[in-house]
């Protein structure tokens, strides 16, 4: 019976982006998510890069999820919105060891909303992640709140793709509202 039941399972696609500056951890929070596997040698992306993460909902629901993987490289680039289409959530990564790319954070957002909303024009709903939360948590900007509430982004988590801190919570933070959205 239960297979039954699950061959009817409805199925719900969601685009997730994850984007932030080169090197700040984008690839590995995503390898960590849906391989449960870590490096510490950095490969850079070139381009985009992909994966998905199927999670069984509830009995009646399965969703995948694609997370797309810009790269940093990408800075505001001609591609980035052809990469960003579609989507229905957003994840802004930085690193806590370099406090520029916190900086590089409004610029990412600026050009994400510029380039994509979702279908009743609304900005997609976004998170922002403080990775390398392993290393340190020291240098968390003084402002990251206001900085969240000022921009309409939603959460902030520490993470590490190292020591799989906080990944889950915040890919479901980002699932949640594109279920209430869809
Ligand atoms: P681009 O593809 O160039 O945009 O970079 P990226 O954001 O995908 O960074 P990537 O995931 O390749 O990580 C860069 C480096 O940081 C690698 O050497 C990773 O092993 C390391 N790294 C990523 N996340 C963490 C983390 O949470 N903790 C620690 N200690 N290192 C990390
Ligand atoms: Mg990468």
């Amino acid at each position: 019976r239960l297979r039954v039941a699950n061959l009817h399972k409805k199925e719900l696609n969601f685009k997730l982006v994850v984007i932030g500056d080169f090197g700040v951890g984008k690839t590995s929070i995503i390898n960590r998510y849906t391989d449960g596997e870590f490096s510490s040698s950095y490969k850079v992306t070139i381009g985009a890069d992909f994966a998905v993460k199927t999670l069984e909902w509830d009995e009646e629901t399965r969703i995948n999820l694609h997370l797309w993987d810009i790269a940093g490289h990408e800075r505001f680039g001609a591609l980035t919105g052809i990469f960003y289409r579609h989507s229905v959530g957003a994840a802004l990564v930085f690193d806590l060891t370099r406090p520029e790319t916190f900086k590089s954070i409004k610029k990412w957002l600026i050009d994400l909303r510029k380039k994509v909303s979702l279908p009743g024009g609304l900005a997609i709903p976004t998170i922002l992640l403080a990775n390398k939360g392993d290393i340190t948590t020291e240098t968390i900007p003084a402002d990251i709140n206001d900085f969240c509430l000022e921009n309409n982004i939603m959460a902030w988590f520490i993470t590490s793709a190292k020591n799989n801190i906080q990944i889950d919570e915040a890919m479901l933070k980002l699932t949640n509202n594109a279920l209430r959205n869809h």
